[in-house]
C-alpha cells in the first residue's frame, strides 16, 4: 500500500508526462476522428447514449486535446471540458477557437472536481 505522499508523487509525475509539450496526441495512431466514416459512426454511438436532447449539458473529464468535445459541441449539446494538463487543453482550446465552437474549458483534477452541482451535467 502507497503512502499519500508517494500517492501524491506518483499522481505529480503522471500530469507532467500529459504535460510534455514534445508529445503529438493528436498524431498517435488510432487517435481522434480522421474521416467521414468515424465521425459518423462516432455521432451514431454519441446520438444513441444521448438521445437528441440537445439543452444536455455534458462534462468531458480528461478532454486531452479534445475531440470528443468538439464532436459534441457541433452535434448541438453544450460542452463543459475539463483537464489537468494545460498543454493538452491549449490543444483543444485552439481547435474549439478555429472550428467557433463555444466549449467551456477548465483547468481540474477529476478527482477533485469543483462544479457546485453535477447533477445536470451527464458525464462521459
Ligand atoms: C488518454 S488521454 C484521453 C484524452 C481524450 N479524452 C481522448 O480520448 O482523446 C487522457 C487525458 O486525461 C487527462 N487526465 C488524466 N488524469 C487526470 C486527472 N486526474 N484530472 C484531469 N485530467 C486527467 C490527461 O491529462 C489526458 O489529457
Amino acid at each position: 500500500m502507497k503512502s499519500d505522499s508517494q500517492q501524491s508523487e506518483i499522481k505529480s509525475s503522471i500530469r507532467e508526462w500529459w504535460n510534455d509539450p514534445s508529445k503529438d496526441y493528436d498524431g498517435f495512431v488510432g487517435h481522434g476522428v480522421n474521416s467521414e466514416i468515424e465521425k459518423e459512426l462516432w455521432g451514431n454511438e454519441i446520438s444513441q447514449l444521448l438521445g437528441h436532447k440537445q439543452d444536455l449539458r455534458v462534462l468531458d473529464i480528461g478532454t486531452g486535446t479534445g475531440f470528443l468535445a468538439l464532436l459534441l459541441a457541433r452535434m448541438g449539446y453544450g460542452v463543459t471540458a475539463v483537464d489537468w494538463s494545460m498543454t493538452m487543453m491549449q490543444k483543444a482550446k485552439e481547435k474549439a477557437e478555429a472550428a467557433q465552437m463555444p466549449i467551456r474549458f477548465e483547468v481540474q483534477d477529476a478527482e477533485k472536481l469543483t462544479f457546485p452541482d453535477m447533477r445536470p451535467l451527464m458525464q462521459l
